[in-house]
């Protein structure tokens, strides 16, 4: 797909299509899209948890995500919980902190590869949501994630039931200054 037409048509989606599925297959592709980003020192210290079992999708949807985006997510295929470990990208080999950002650095980093999950997942036909609002505490209890990993988004994946509009976006001159 030409690259313009997929940032174009990823969206926010908020409303499922049911009885759909994702493969471990394609969460691979999509993982495998996101350690192409670039990272702080190669760190790579992004790492995912993939539910996609529908019976766990349906647990983590109903018990680990505040109302607002358990109702969004309905139909969604499964999730993927996003983490980085703490302490590695804008730190140094002796674990003091490289600069003010601390991890900060790492966080970006995941971010850089979560915008290539998500153009991944929709060049493979499916549609995402990024969650902030999520239990964090459930998460790591449900997936037994570690206390050194810092817990960033849940990404919901699933097929789109309807097209929503574009959010608008500020006008480019708002934004930049170009020297
Ligand atoms: C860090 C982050 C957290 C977000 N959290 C939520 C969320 O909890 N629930 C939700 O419905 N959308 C959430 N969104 C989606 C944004 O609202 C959405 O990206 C924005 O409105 C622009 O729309 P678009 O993604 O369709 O371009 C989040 C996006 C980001 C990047």
């Amino acid at each position: 797909m030409e690259f313009s037409t997929l940032l174009e048509e990823r969206r926010s989606i908020r409303d499922y299509a049911p009885d759909t599925s994702v493969s471990a297959e394609d969460i691979k592709k999509m993982i495998y899209a996101a350690q192409q980003a670039p990272s702080w020192k190669n760190s790579q210290s992004g790492r995912y948890y993939a539910v996609i079992t529908p019976e766990l999708a349906e647990t983590l949807r109903t018990t680990c995500l505040p109302e607002f985006n358990r109702d969004r997510t309905v139909g969604a295929a499964g999730y993927i919980v996003t983490t980085f470990k703490s302490g590695n990208a804008g730190f140094r080999p002796d674990g003091t902190q490289t600069d003010a950002l601390g991890n900060g650095w790492g966080a970006y980093d995941l971010g850089l590869q979560n915008e290539n999950l998500l153009l991944k997942a929709r060049e493979l036909g499916y549609d995402t949501l990024i969650m902030g609002l999520r239990d964090e505490a459930r998460l790591r209890e449900m997936l037994s994630i570690p206390d050194d990993e810092i817990m960033v988004a849940v990404i919901a994946i699933g097929k789109r039931a309807s097209n929503p509009d574009k959010p608008k976006r500020r006008d480019i001159d708002e934004i930049v200054k170009i020297f």
